[in-house]
């Protein structure tokens, strides 16, 4: 089979990781017999350097007419101080918006190997952690009405965060179906105590909730959870949020798995395409120096082809290559403290041979 795959690559490590990732696949591709073929386009800095503004019309055109959207990371100092409409991670929101994609999924799970790098105490991950974040991402203070008005004290600038009844459903939805695929257990996570939002989305998941009785669903207030999760992460299977918490929240579960450059993400709509991309940034401070840690978007590679091309088995191909990588002690720089490390070609090299 022939895939056509957009390649974002974006500004920052971009390039790197994502050079990195599509070596893993054609490797995969070569022992399987499949043909991946990624098409470059421009987004983010790189694209306002080009062209003035963050997504040109020809990469949301190129991601439409893909079977699948592979991005690195945008963003960087050069364009930190950008007025917001032109700023690199507009791009983000925008293709995440035009290719419709609600659904952010965010696994954050300890590798055994990696125990070692986890901040939190031995005896509260004794038994490990094998969380997947429900993240909704069209929706909420992300895509809300925002701007700058006279208020009671001069000047404000104001965000608002809206949800309808449609849009928590949906991603209710998912949420339950990965649940009663995985350990049957859902936790929403709201501001119920406080926000409007979070009182309908309560109400809403748990009505969605009715259609799956072999899924136990419980709800937690944020602060509670960011709480939580340091405190005994094992204790959720799947967590469903909102855009901002989901945010937030999947940077907090990256740190308790190590390192944030572990951690892939599947962004999903209605249709098989999606877009696939590491949860870490661009990362401007290691750019260019061949010692990022590629794993969380070859990881994310093995998300697209189980998610957006049903390939099983060459999804754990390469989830298991880099499981005994990381058995066989190779490391980057972000988890090598301070001892030898691979670069970035390297240990795309150690993958590639564990395949
Ligand atoms: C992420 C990022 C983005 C987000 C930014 C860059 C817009 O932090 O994917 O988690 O907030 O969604
Ligand atoms: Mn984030």
């Amino acid at each position: 089979m022939k895939y056509n795959i957009a390649l974002l690559a974006g500004d920052g490590i971009g390039p790197e990781i994502t050079d990195s990732a599509v070596r893993v696949m054609q490797a995969v591709g070569k022992k399987f017999g499949h043909e991946f073929i990624f098409t470059p386009y421009d987004i983010g800095g790189c694209a306002i350097d080009k062209y003035g503004y963050p997504l040109p019309e020809a990469t949301v055109e190129g991601c439409l007419s893909s079977d699948s959207v592979l991005l690195g990371a945008v963003g960087g100092p050069k364009w930190d101080t950008l007025p917001g409409d032109i700023r690199p991670e507009k791009a983000l929101l925008g293709i995440r918006a035009a290719m419709e994609l609600f659904t952010n999924l965010r696994p954050a799970k300890l590798y055994p190997a990696l125990k070692g790098d986890c901040p939190l105490r031995e005896d509260i991950v004794a038994g490990g952690f094998d969380i997947m974040i429900v993240r909704e991402l069209t929706g909420g203070i992300y895509f809300g009405e925002r701007g700058m008005r006279e208020g009671k004290w001069g000047l404000e600038a104001y965000d608002t965060e809206a949800y309808s009844k449609m849009e928590i459903e949906r991603i209710a939805r998912v949420a339950l179906q990965t649940a009663k695929k995985r350990g049957g257990k859902l936790t929403s996570i709201d501001k119920a105590n406080v926000l409007e939002t979070s009182r309908l989305w309560r109400k809403t998941v748990h009505e969605v909730a009715e259609e799956y009785p072999e899924v136990t669903v419980s709800d937690m207030l944020v602060d509670n959870a960011a709480m939580q999760l340091v405190r005994n992460p094992a204790q959720f299977d799947v967590i469903v949020t909102s855009n901002m918490f989901g945010d937030i929240l999947s940077d907090e579960a990256s740190q308790i798995t190590g390192s944030i450059g572990m951690l892939p993400s599947a962004s999903l709509g209605a249709t098989k395409r999606g877009l696939y991309e590491p949860i870490h940034g661009s990362a401007p401070d290691i750019a260019g120096k061949n010692i990022a840690n590629p794993i969380a978007t070859v990881l994310s590679c093995a998300m697209m082809l189980l998610y957006s091309f049903d390939l099983r088995e060459e999804s754990e191909c390469i989830v298991s290559a880099v499981d005994r990588v990381l058995e066989a002690g190779y490391r980057t720089a972000d988890l090598a403290h301070g001892k030898d490390f691979l670069t970035t070609t390297e240990i795309t090299e150690k993958i590639i041979e564990m395949l």
